[in-house]
């Protein structure tokens, strides 16, 4: 068991941030990474739809003996939790071990929030930073242009019409004062240029696949279950391998050296 990969999976490509911190912070631990380019996005689809595809993303990395399995998106970890109910291997979420992470880092009480409309609406990274402290103030705002931004390339930040955009959803975090601020959703790190630029180097961004990373390196420590030999990757997609291999190496800043493969996700 201890040399069985992680399994990942993600709405379409913005786990792959989730999956270079795990290659930071665990670099012998190997990854089965699921992408649901097929069907992405998730974040502005109903909860009922996101915790049945959820289901399906989980049995296809059961299916493939994973150890523990990391929801590496912000919309799946804040509205179907439940598709991992009954699961026999640890589950991790990025919205806990962000929300800590946050809570840890602010010295003003105020955090902000920005993810999908279907993390927003779901206030769950509000509730758990509220869980931890009741005094903190919370400034929540969902970014719908950001992943189709980040998926078509546009992330640079000397681009003006990202800084544009990245003005319009996260100006208003200037006037409600955050220190510290949740990239809520796995594809948002890749705009954190652009974002700290705007926001200036006072306001702490916080990368949930950072600190999912962190969490999964503690209890993979603590359950004795790291792997003792490097091992390989492999990444499934839903949908046509080829945009995967272009937008991942704007996601991951290289090029993948590992297969990619197509899977029929209905089939879970
Ligand atoms: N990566 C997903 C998340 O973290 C966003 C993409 C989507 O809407 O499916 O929420």
């Amino acid at each position: 068991m201890k040399n069985a990969s992680i399994g990942a999976f993600d709405s379409g490509l913005g786990g792959l941030t989730v999956v270079s911190q795990i290659h930071n912070y665990l670099p012998n631990e190997s990854i089965v990474y699921f992408g649901d380019t097929g069907r992405v996005p998730y974040g502005s689809r109903s909860n009922e739809t996101i915790i049945r595809y959820a289901r399906q993303d989980i049995n296809f990395l059961k299916s493939n003996n994973v150890k523990l399995i990391i929801a590496a998106c912000g919309t799946v970890s804040s509205v179907a939790s439940s598709a991992a109910d009954g699961l026999d291997v640890p589950y991790v979420e990025v919205v806990t071990p962000a929300s800590k992470m946050a809570a840890e880092c602010t010295k003003n009480g105020k955090i902000g929030v920005i993810g999908t409309a279907a993390t927003i609406a779901s206030n769950s990274y509000k509730n758990k930073i509220l869980g931890i402290n009741d005094d903190f103030e919370v400034y929540q705002y969902a970014c719908p242009l950001f992943v189709p931004f980040v998926e078509s390339g546009f992330v640079s930040p000397d681009d003006e019409l990202v800084i544009g955009i990245v003005k319009r959803y996260v100006e208003p975090l200037i006037k409600d004062g955050v220190d510290t601020l949740i990239l809520g959703c796995t594809h948002y790190p890749i705009l954190a240029p652009a974002i700290q630029k705007v926001l200036g180097d006072g306001v702490k961004l916080i990368n949930t696949g950072e600190a999912a990373a962190i969490e999964i390196k503690r209890i993979l420590t603590e359950n004795d279950m790291l792997a003792d030999k490097a091992g390989e990757s492999h990444f499934f997609v839903s949908d046509t391998t080829q945009t995967f291999i272009k937008t991942s190496e704007v996601l991951l800043g290289k090029t993948l050296d590992f297969d990619v493969k197509k899977i029929d996700i209905e089939k879970y």
